[in-house]
């Protein structure tokens, strides 16, 4: 039987959420819910100038408490010391949304390039986990790591180094849910589709010119595959996170949350 209210469950009050890649897409938007839903926030991104643009666009919307922090998130020591100013106010939700999906040909993917990826998509989750499980201790918290459709098909040439980190969270995922269940942790993924942001309006552009996907990304050959016939909005899949870091998902843990209008089913 039903006891706690809807809107109770799906509250965030007297929370305090980390959101990565918070300055665009699908960040933002998970910010923006996350705040509507009483959250305070810790907002953290590589662009100083668009985190301080949500920042107060949300502060103004909301009223919410919202930190900003500039953290280069390839780089260790920088998580590293994002979270020595964390250590005695530790957030209760963490989301590792940062991401970067640059196309490019499987032969042409260089040792840099490569590590670059795995830094920015997959490493810097696994040290934010380990620092938020190693703060929080017994007080358990939630984690939401944001993979991709492509880590389970390949869906366009040129991404094959994204697939591979995107495939490593859901592993990440796994293994704390199942590691940390008993400390009062809950790790789940979400797998969006295509999603239209900032981020893959301006990759689309590229590809095309690089590696001739025009016919592919322009749209009719990737959307016809969709069952629902049309991209997803960041909000869209904000509100799947949202979902997952509230009290709603409260027995959700290891979860991998597909938000991708079907694609997946071919
Ligand atoms: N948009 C899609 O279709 C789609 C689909 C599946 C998965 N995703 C995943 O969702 C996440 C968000 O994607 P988006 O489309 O909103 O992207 P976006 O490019 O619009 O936003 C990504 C944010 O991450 C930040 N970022 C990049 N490198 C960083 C670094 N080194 N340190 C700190 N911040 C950094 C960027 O500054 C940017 O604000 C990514 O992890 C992406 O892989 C997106």
């Amino acid at each position: 039987m039903a006891s706690t209210p809807l809107s109770e469950l799906i509250s965030l009050k007297g929370r305090k959420a980390l959101v990565t890649g918070a300055a665009s897409g699908i960040g933002r938007s998970v910010s923006e819910r996350f705040a509507e839903a009483g959250a305070s926030l810790i907002l953290v991104d590589i662009n100083e100038v668009g985190l301080e643009s949500v920042a107060s666009s949300i502060r103004e919307r909301y009223g919410a408490q919202v930190e900003v922090k500039k953290v280069d998130l390839s780089k260790k020591r920088e998580i590293d010391g994002l979270w020595s100013g964390l250590k005695v106010s530790a957030p209760d939700i963490l989301v590792n949304n940062a991401g970067v999906y640059e196309f490019r040909d499987f032969l042409d993917v260089d040792e840099d390039f490569l590590e670059r990826t795995l830094e920015v998509n997959l490493k810097s989750a696994f040290y934010m986990c380990q620092h938020m499980v190693g703060v929080r201790g017994n007080r358990g918290g939630v984690i939401v790591n944001v993979s991709s459709i492509e880590a389970v098909l390949h869906l366009v040439k040129g991404l094959t180094h994204y697939g591979v980190s995107k495939i490593g969270l859901v592993a990440l995922s796994r293994a704390l849910a199942r590691e940390y269940g008993e400390k009062g942790f809950r790790v789940n993924a979400v797998m969006p589709g295509g999603i239209h942001t900032p981020g893959t309006d301006k990759v689309r552009n590229e590809a095309i010119k690089k590696l001739q996907l025009g016919f592919f990304l322009t749209g009719m050959s990737f959307i016809s595959r969709i069952p629902l016939k049309r991209l997803g909005e960041p909000d869209e899949v904000a509100r799947a996170i949202l979902f997952l870091a509230s009290d709603l998902a409260s027995y959700v843990n290891g979860a991998v949350l597909i938000v991708d209008g079907g694609y997946l089913t071919d």
